[in-house]
């Protein structure tokens, strides 16, 4: 199997605490990766690490086995949909203008390339076309989520960096929504890396379960694995508070 991303040795601190220390991790190409631990052992310093937006103290992070500070930073980035929780949207755009905001950018000269585009994202989230012409604030939670994700997968990048993105969403929402990007990176094969605190979503998702505590890989594996033969006692733990949601 191909590798997509892969930190080496990565250290990474706030100051004078340490987040990240000589963090090891391999992602293979089309890997759906789930990323759960406790809060502020360092998932979300990981995910953009991965982009760009921080820089490691120490160590190199590859992608397709290039060193990523050697890129350029906006090639980097238009390779990299980011989706992050609540929204973050542009508020003075409407729906279709948020959605093209990157293809548009990209070819300024085909209008109608772009409208295609973004049809066919709305499409893909389960948006209706009406909601077009529409602002942000005038979308429920759920639908600002799906335009938040369709932005990102519109400039069609290799990999997806998703922070927590259905957390503010209500639960039934939240399935569907979970269905719809398992169905999407089943279709694309894009590389996704999804950190969440829920242990049933990152079970489901992940084609690959990542678990952290303190800045450490407590274990990486698939789901089956992380549910029969848990490597630690903090796997253990969040398994055991899976077993109670489910029961
Ligand atoms: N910009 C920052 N400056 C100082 N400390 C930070 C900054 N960003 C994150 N931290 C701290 O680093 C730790 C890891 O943060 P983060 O990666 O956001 O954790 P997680 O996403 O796992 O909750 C936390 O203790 C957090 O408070
Ligand atoms: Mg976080």
């Amino acid at each position: 199997m191909e590798t997509m991303i892969e930190f080496q040795h990565i250290c990474k601190s706030y100051g004078t605490q340490v987040v990240l220390n000589d963090f090891q991790l391999s992602i293979e190409k089309g890997a759906f990766v789930t990323m759960i631990g406790s809060s502020g052992c360092g998932k979300t310093t990981a995910l953009k690490l991965i982009n760009g937006l921080l820089i490691p103290d120490e160590g190199t992070i590859r992608i397709e086995g290039t060193d990523i500070q050697t890129m350029d930073q906006n090639v980097l980035r238009r390779n990299i949909g980011y989706a992050i929780q609540g929204s973050v949207l542009f508020p003075h755009m409407s729906v279709e203008q948020n959605i093209a905001y990157v293809p548009s950018l990209l070819n300024r000269r085909d209008r109608q390339r772009t409208r295609d585009a973004v049809d066919q994202w709305m499409k893909i989230v389960h948006l209706p076309q009406e909601l077009k012409d529409r602002y942000p604030w005038e979308l429920s939670g759920g639908q600002q989520q799906r335009v938040g994700i369709a932005r990102a997968l519109a400039a069609s990048p290799d990999i997806l960096l998703m922070d927590e993105p259905f957390g503010a969403v209500d639960s039934i929402t939240r399935t569907q929504l979970q269905k719809e990007i398992k169905a999407i990176h089943e279709d694309s094969g894009i590389t996704i890396v999804f950190v969440t605190h829920d242990i049933n979503e990152a079970l489901y998702l992940g084609t690959r379960v990542l678990v952290m505590d303190q800045g450490a890989i407590q274990q990486y594996d698939t789901p089956d694995q992380i549910r029969s033969r848990p490597a630690t006692d903090f796997v253990r733990q969040l398994i055991s508070g899976q077993q109670q949601a489910a029961g």
